[in-house]
């Protein structure tokens, strides 16, 4: 069996920052409600959607070739592509074989992941799968997002709103040979489709019941519909209870202790969940690592982005123990363990 590896890492946001401060010019919220729920203080929104360079796809490609160069790969060296993300640039098809072509791949498969903040987990975990039974020898594992473009910035929305942020971060996963360091050490995924309407965004669905003209009758379409809702209470206390119990499923799973634990990176949902998270595991705060309150939460980009940045601050070194994990919309949650 091979061992995955992490080869390269890479991380794009746009370049277009907005505070706290101006979403109040936007909407009747304030610094303070925001940074008090959730530690936020800036997130990043795409300029300008009527510029080509400014889609899901082209963020990822931005990120993708910062990890590929970082891998000392080719876009031809890839064997398989996998895509996570809520906001893709179609409906259909999935941004996976967009980034195919953006890149200058082969005609190698491209995979789309819908399974929002826990996207690039279960991307992960998918790639470490092909990786380790010998399928395919370099995956580009990807996330990323698109939020602003629609989210409700009126009174109404100001609960979700002010929460997400825009970017893309991806990883390349490598088989390495048995002698060398770094390896997936364990993976768990899980689902509790019950509560799929508690975090949801209906419009465009099959289960809205319109009519089957549905998209050539625009004045049925309504905000409720069209825009994420989330029971944020309820998310709250699922994800401090889902999380702790996937990262010690992961720990356990590969004999480690919290204590052999050099860092956790969490999907960057809210800074008061990592917190809460952080207690309840007893972790330092040096082996933690969060930058939800310069980015928000940029579901599936948000633990590659944060990777990417830990990697390069260097608070991550080869051969240290390092833990993802996330939860979310579905609900859904899992983790991945890895000697870097
Ligand atoms: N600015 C100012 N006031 C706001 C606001 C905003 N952006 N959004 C909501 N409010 C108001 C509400 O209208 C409400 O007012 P009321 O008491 O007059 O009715 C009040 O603030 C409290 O709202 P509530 O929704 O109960 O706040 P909360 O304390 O539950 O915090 C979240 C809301 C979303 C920050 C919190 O529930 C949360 O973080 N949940 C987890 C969600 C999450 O992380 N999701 C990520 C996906 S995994």
């Amino acid at each position: 069996m091979y061992k995955s590896k992490i080869r390269g890492f890479g991380h794009f946001v746009p370049e277009n920052i907005v505070t706290n401060e101006d979403l109040s010019m936007k909407m009747n919220t304030n610094d303070e409600w925001i940074t008090e729920r959730t530690g936020i203080k800036e997130r990043r929104h795409r300029k300008d959607r009527n510029n080509a360079e400014e889609t899901t796809t082209t963020y990822a490609r931005k990120a993708s070739e910062i990890a590929l160069s970082k891998a000392g790969l080719s876009a031809k060296d890839l064997d398989y592509i996998i895509f996570a993300t809520l906001s893709p640039d179609y409906f259909f098809p999935g941004c996976g074989v967009l980034l195919q072509e953006q890149l200058g791949c082969d005609t190698i498969g491209a995979l789309d992941i819908r399974n929002q903040c826990s996207g690039f987990i279960y991307a992960m975990s998918v790639a470490n799968a092909f990786i380790k039974s010998g399928t395919y020898k370099n995956i580009l594992v990807v996330g990323a997002e698109i939020h602003s473009f629609g989210l409700d910035f009126s009174d109404e929305g100001r609960g979700v709103s002010v929460i997400f942020g825009d970017g893309a971060g991806a990883v390349i996963l490598s088989a390495s040979n048995p002698d060398e360091a770094g390896d997936i050490l364990s993976v768990n995924m899980h689902s509790e489709g019950k509560y799929a309407e508690e975090l949801v965004v209906k419009f465009p669905g099959t289960k809205l019941g319109w009519s089957d003209r549905l998209l050539l009758e625009p004045n049925i379409i309504n905000n409720q519909d069209i825009y994420p809702y989330m029971n944020g209470n309820f998310v709250f206390k699922h994800a401090v209870t889902r999380f702790p119990e996937t990262m010690l499923e992961a720990l356990e799973s590969a004999g480690k202790t919290v204590e052999d634990l050099d860092m956790f990176i969490p999907h960057q949902a809210n800074l008061r969940i990592a917190q809460f998270v952080q207690q309840k595991m007893g972790l330092p705060d040096e082996k933690i690592f969060n930058n939800i309150q310069k980015y928000g939460n940029t579901t599936a980009a948000s633990i590659p982005i944060a990777l990417s940045e830990a990697l390069e601050q260097q608070k991550i070194k080869r051969g240290d123990l390092v833990l993802l994990s996330a939860f979310g919309s579905g609900f859904t949650w899992g983790s991945v363990l890895f000697e870097y």
